[in-house]
C-alpha cells in the first residue's frame, strides 16, 4: 500500500467543524490550543494563514502561521496532528510542505515556539532541523529557528 499524500488544504464551511473536532492527545492538550479557538484567534489577524492537514483526502491536522515584522520570517504559531493519526509522519510531511512554501515568497527564516515539558514537541521540532534560540517569550515558550 502506497504511503497517503499529505497536503495543506483551505478550510471550508464544509469541513470546519471536523477541524475544530481534531485533538492531540489528553495529555498534549497544554502544548496547542484548540483548534476552534486558533481559528477565531486567526478572525483577528488578518496575516493569519490556517489550513487543515490532510492525509489523501483526510483532514488529520491542523496549521496556522503568520508573517512576522521583520518581512524575512514566518512564524509557525499553530500546529497539530490528532491524537489517533500520530505517528504516522503526517507532522514531519506537513512542516515539510509549509518549510517548501516560505523561499518563493521571500521568507529566509522559520520560527515557531513550544510549551516546554514531557511529550511536548521540542524534539519533533529538533529532528526538523530547528535550533533553540535561547530566548524565552513572555508567556514562557522557547524559540526556535530554521535558517531557509
Ligand atoms: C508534534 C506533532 C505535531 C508531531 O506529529 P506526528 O505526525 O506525530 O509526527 P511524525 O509522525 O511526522 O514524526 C516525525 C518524527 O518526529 C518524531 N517525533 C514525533 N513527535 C515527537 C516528539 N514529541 N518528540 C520527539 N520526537 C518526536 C517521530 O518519532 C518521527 O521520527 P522519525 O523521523 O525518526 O521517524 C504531534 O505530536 C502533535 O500534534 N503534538 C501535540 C500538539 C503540539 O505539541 N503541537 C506543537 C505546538 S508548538
Amino acid at each position: 500500500m502506497t504511503a497517503p499524500v499529505v497536503s495543506l488544504r483551505e478550510i471550508t464551511a464544509e469541513t470546519v467543524r471536523t477541524i475544530c473536532e481534531l485533538e492531540p492527545h489528553e495529555a498534549q492538550s497544554g502544548f496547542v490550543a484548540p483548534n476552534a479557538v486558533s481559528i477565531a484567534q486567526a478572525h483577528f489577524n488578518p496575516a493569519a494563514v490556517f489550513r487543515a492537514v490532510c492525509a489523501d483526502e483526510d483532514p488529520v491536522g491542523f496549521i496556522m502561521w503568520r508573517p512576522e515584522d521583520d518581512g524575512a520570517s514566518s512564524f509557525l504559531w499553530r500546529f497539530m496532528i490528532d491524537g489517533r493519526q500520530q505517528g504516522k509522519g503526517y507532522g514531519r510531511e506537513a512542516i515539510g510542505l509549509w518549510l517548501k512554501s516560505l523561499p518563493p515568497q521571500g521568507y529566509r527564516l522559520a520560527r515557531t515556539s513550544y510549551v516546554p515539558g514531557d511529550g511536548g514537541p521540542h524534539g519533533f521540532y529538533l529532528a526538523q532541523g530547528f535550533r533553540d534560540t535561547g530566548e524565552t517569550r513572555a508567556n514562557g515558550e522557547r524559540v526556535m529557528e530554521l535558517a531557509l
